[in-house]
Order: structure tokens, then sequence, then C-alpha cells
């Protein structure tokens, strides 16, 4: 009887039931199969998360894009944020944004809020190299629950976001060709909602290692019909991140995966895709080379022509393709 227990112990433990020890370490987790999983919140500290738990209905039914903010920054208020109200004129006119400059909106993952790294670190990249709105989403209503809840409140937060950037369009006579969406994680799929809820289209959308867990086959997906030029940074593949290419254009840094140079551990090259955006928007110097197949990328075999990763440009164009790099530093230290 004893060993029956332990022999039903051991298959458990296969099935990927169990639970993690080390603090934002995911190198037990198998896609699709583990229950478990280490998340970072907005400052990196890891939670382990269980991709089983139900969903909380108390939260899906009182929270939801309408709880959305928005925060303006600009050159002139390049730290402390000015908020747009969805409707309201007059926090848009007496407000520092410019209706000719271009726009770039960030959202960022599970557990965070407006003033998670991931804003901090392209908002000030952003306004250091343009003269530019950022405009942050601030969704943590709706990102504070548990990672299930989360993930189905993406698509109406994204809803929500769209209409309110189609109405911001509407009241100042900016563009769609003015504005660029950046999401890291949960916040990538927020992008890719908000880009094919609206009628015309964003000129480009970035995802940032795009969430992986719940995501894989997900039609709510941020996916390359979202916006006119849509590319993905991948750094944690497999893991917090999805693997899969689903952008125009699909970096895989290092390999796309887990450890990326410097990190030991998955939340940490989870958060190597904003370090890696926000350093190119300030120097625009890392150069993905084409890929003919998708193990090159994954091995950094790639040879084909070059194709900037990253950065602010709106035109920036590129085809189906998948794009590899290799290393070029060395810790995050060397990237800002
Ligand atoms: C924006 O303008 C278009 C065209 O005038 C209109 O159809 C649409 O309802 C407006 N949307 C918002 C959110 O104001
Ligand atoms: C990928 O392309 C390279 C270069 O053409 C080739 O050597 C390799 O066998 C291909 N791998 C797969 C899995 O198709």
């Amino acid at each position: 009887m004893k060993l029956l227990v332990v022999l039903l112990a051991s298959v458990a433990l296969c099935a990927g039931g169990a639970i993690p020890q080390i603090p934002g370490d995911n190198s037990h987790y198998v896609e699709g199969e583990s229950r478990y999983i280490w998340m970072p919140d907005g400052e990196g500290k890891p939670h382990l998360v269980d991709l089983q738990a139900p969903p909380e209905e108390e939260i899906l039914r009182t929270r939801n894009g309408a709880n959305n903010q928005y925060w303006l920054y600009t050159r002139h208020n390049p730290t402390t944020p000015q908020i747009l109200i969805n409707g309201d004129a007059n926090s848009v006119q007496s407000s520092n944004f410019q209706a000719n400059r271009p726009t770039a909106v960030i959202a960022h993952g599970w557990n965070s809020d407006g003033n998670s790294e991931v804003n901090t670190l392209i908002t000030s990249a952003l306004l250091a190299v343009d003269d530019c709105n950022v405009i942050v989403l601030d969704w943590r209503s709706a990102a504070s629950g548990l990672y299930t809840t989360s993930v189905l409140l993406v698509p109406n937060v994204g809803q929500h976001l769209g209409n309110f950037l189609q109405w911001l369009i509407n009241t100042t006579g900016s563009s769609w060709t003015q504005i660029h969406l950046i999401g890291h994680s949960l916040g990538a799929h927020i992008m890719g909602n908000a880009g094919r809820h609206v009628w015309s289209q964003p000129w480009r959308i970035t995802g940032l290692d795009p969430a992986g867990p719940q995501w894989g086959g997900n039609s709510n997906a941020l996916n390359r019909f979202s916006g006119v030029h849509v590319e993905s940074i991948h750094t944690d593949g497999g893991l917090l991140g999805i693997m899969d290419p689903i952008s125009d254009a699909d970096f895989y840094p290092n390999g796309g995966r887990n450890p990326q140079p410097g990190c030991f551990i998955s939340t940490c090259s989870h958060s190597r895709a904003y370090e890696l955006f926000a350093s190119s928007v300030r120097t625009n110097h890392f150069v993905g080379r084409l890929c003919e197949n998708f193990s090159q990328a994954e091995n950094s075999q790639c040879t084909g022509s070059g194709l900037n990763m990253g950065n602010n440009i709106l035109t920036k164009r590129g085809y189906v393709v998948i794009v590899t790099m290799s290393c070029i530093f060395k810790s995050r230290k060397s990237l800002h």
C-alpha cells in the first residue's frame, strides 16, 4: 500500500502538478501541462500562479476596461502624468497632448500598474529621442486578480483602450498613422485586442515577450492582423512568454528563451524584452538576421538580411519573418 502511494505521488509530479520551490525559477514548467508557474509583478517579485485556479466571478463581474486609466507624459511633463478621460474633451485640451506628434501607448502585464518599471523605462527612452505623446495604460484594476481572471479580462480592457484611442483621434484630429501600441506580457495581448477592435489599424504594434500561459492558440492573442506592422520580441519563450511566431516580424534574441544573458531565471528573461526595447528606442542598434526556418531562430543561426529590432519608427515595415539576434551585451546595466 505504501508503495502504491509513493508511485501515485511520483505520477502526480510527472503530470506537472508539483509546486515549484525556487521563486522565479520555471525550469520545471512544461507548456500546456504544468499547473504552476512563477510570474513577476511590476517590481519583478515572483508570485506562484496556479493556472487551474477558477477565475474570480466577483472580479469578472465588477472590473473591466471601464476602469482603465490613461496617463499622458510628454517632454513638458516627463515624470508626472496628466490624466486623460475618455469622453472628456477638456481633459485633453487642458493637457500637453500634441495632436500633430506621434503617440506611443504602453500596456503593462499582470499584477503591475502604470508606475511599473516597464512604463518608466520605455517612457523615458521615448521622450529622450522623440518629442511625442506617451500614454501609459494603467489597467491595475483588472490586472490585480488571479492570473486566470486577468486573462479573461484582457479582451475587454483592449476594446476599451481601442475606443478611447478612437475617441482621442476624433477629438484631436490625430490619426492611426501616428499610433504605436507597445505591450508587455498580457499587455501585448491587450494591444492586439485594441488594434483589432477599431475601424482602422494602428500603424505599429510591438509585443514584448507576449504572455505564453493560456495564450497558445487563443484567438484573443496578439496576431499580425492587429495592426499595420506587428512585431514581437521573445525573450522567455515557452515559459512566461509565447514562443510561436505571431507577428509580421518575430525577434528571438539569444534564441528567444530563458536564460537570457545575465539572467538565471525565467522572470528575469521575461523582463528582458522591455529592457531591450527601451534600449532600441534610444539607439536603434539591435540588428536581427532573417532566418530560413524556426530551428535556426531557436539556435541563433540565422544569417539572412538584417532587420532592426524594436525602435520607435512608425513607418517600419517587415514581411512575415522570423529574426534572430546574437548576444551583444552582458548585463542589463550596459543597456541604458
Ligand atoms: C469617431 O468618428 C467616426 C467618424 O466620424 C465615428 O463613426 C465614430 O463613432 C467616432 N468614434 C468615437 C469613439 O468617437
Ligand atoms: C533550416 O535551414 C537550414 C539552412 O538552410 C538547414 O541547414 C536546416 O536543416 C533547416 N532545418 C530544418 C529543421 O528545416
